[in-house]
């Protein structure tokens, strides 16, 4: 309703985007993610044996979007059931906090799940300040308005970069409480030091009393793990082969990328998904602009991601590894997905 009505007249359009702007600010954070680090990754990744290639470069536009979709699968029921978490105890999660809180979210994506979230609490304290922080620009921008369309009482400062730079920017604002939030399972891709030297950074731009509301994945049985990372339609699989695509588009790459094959498997000893792609022959891929050549046996793989599945043994002792305490924890029947909320001591 509110576009027909600012279609309606032109000075409409201009007091709507004016109104928008004033309450959505987009941030450019330092230490981001540049054109020159996928280029170091990738020259580092592919000459290694075996050969590997972070996964938070899946995440250009394409990648970003692929995404997305694979948060719809019916095989991914991470998304899900996290939504369904978020949608059903939001009250109670919001309500922890005596005075308003800022909101802060690590790699929000479309904040599509988090939109349960910011309800509540604009519905419990009228005004809330949203704080996703995302490297992919035009995704924040697209995301904060349609959240402050939705949501009368909601202004977004978005950081565009990555964690660390965001939180160091954070650390500096003395504003609080804070309730961050780590969604998603997305610290089940960070090997187990580097996930404790996250939480931990996350701790240090935090305040006593601030708090984190983290999203994980369980250990569960192989054949539902190794069917979310291997869906029937093969939008993992784009996923996955669209990191040889971003090195063809943006570093000069001659991937044939139908040479490749997709594999995910569990690993139960490590609880974690891998997913590797997987040379269906012998060949030698040029790379323009890095100069070199990667060459393949038969067989083949370059690492690509690592998803790790925890017990709950495991989250309270990342929890207490990481200065926090557990204060609350929510978990679907199954006992496939668990949400936990952590104080910051
Ligand atoms: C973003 N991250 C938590 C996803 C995961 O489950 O590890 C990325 C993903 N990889 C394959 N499917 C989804």
């Amino acid at each position: 309703m509110r576009d027909g009505e600012a279609v309606g007249t032109g000075r409409g359009l201009g007091i709507d985007a004016d109104r928008r702007a004033e309450r959505v600010r987009l941030v450019e954070v330092v230490g981001g993610q540049t054109d020159d680090c996928f280029a170091e990754a990738v020259r580092i990744g592919l000459g290694s044996m075996p050969k590997w290639l972070p996964c938070r470069y899946f995440y250009d536009t394409a990648g970003s979007r692929l995404f997305e979709r694979i948060c719809d699968l019916p095989e991914y029921y991470l998304t899900r059931i996290e939504e369904r978490l978020l949608r059903t105890n939001r009250r109670e999660m919001v309500e922890r906090f005596g005075t308003t809180p800022v909101i802060v979210e690590l790699g929000s994506g479309s904040s599509r799940k988090t939109r349960w979230l910011l309800e509540a609490a604009c519905a419990r304290f009228g005004t809330i300040e949203y704080m996703p922080i995302d490297v992919s620009g035009p995704l924040l921008k697209v995301a904060a308005e349609a959240l402050t369309d939705a949501l009368a009482g909601l202004r977004v400062t978005a950081l565009v970069g990555d964690y660390r730079a965001a939180l160091d920017l954070l650390r500096k604002r003395r504003e609080c409480p804070r309730l961050f939030l780590f969604l998603g399972s997305s610290l089940g891709n960070y090997e187990r030091d580097s996930a404790i030297a996250l939480l931990r950074h996350i701790h240090d731009a935090s305040h006593a009393g601030d708090r984190l509301l983290l999203g994980t994945d369980l250990v569960k049985d192989a054949a539902i793990l190794e069917a979310a990372y291997n869906d029937a339609s093969g939008l993992t699989a784009q996923f996955n082969k669209n990191l040889l695509l971003r090195i063809n588009r943006e570093l000069g790459g001659r991937f044939d990328v139908g040479s490749f094959i997709h594999r995910a498997h569990y690993d139960a000893a490590r609880s974690r998904v891998e997913m590797h792609l997987v040379s269906r022959h012998e060949q030698q891929v040029r790379i323009d602009k890095l100069g070199m050549v990667a060459a393949f046996s038969e067989g083949e793989t370059i690492h690509t991601e690592n998803s790790h599945k925890y017990t709950i043994t495991e989250l309270q002792e990342l929890a207490a590894g990481s200065g926090f305490v557990e204060e609350l924890a929510w978990t679907d029947e199954a006992g496939w997905y668990r949400v936990q909320m952590w104080r910051r001591v």
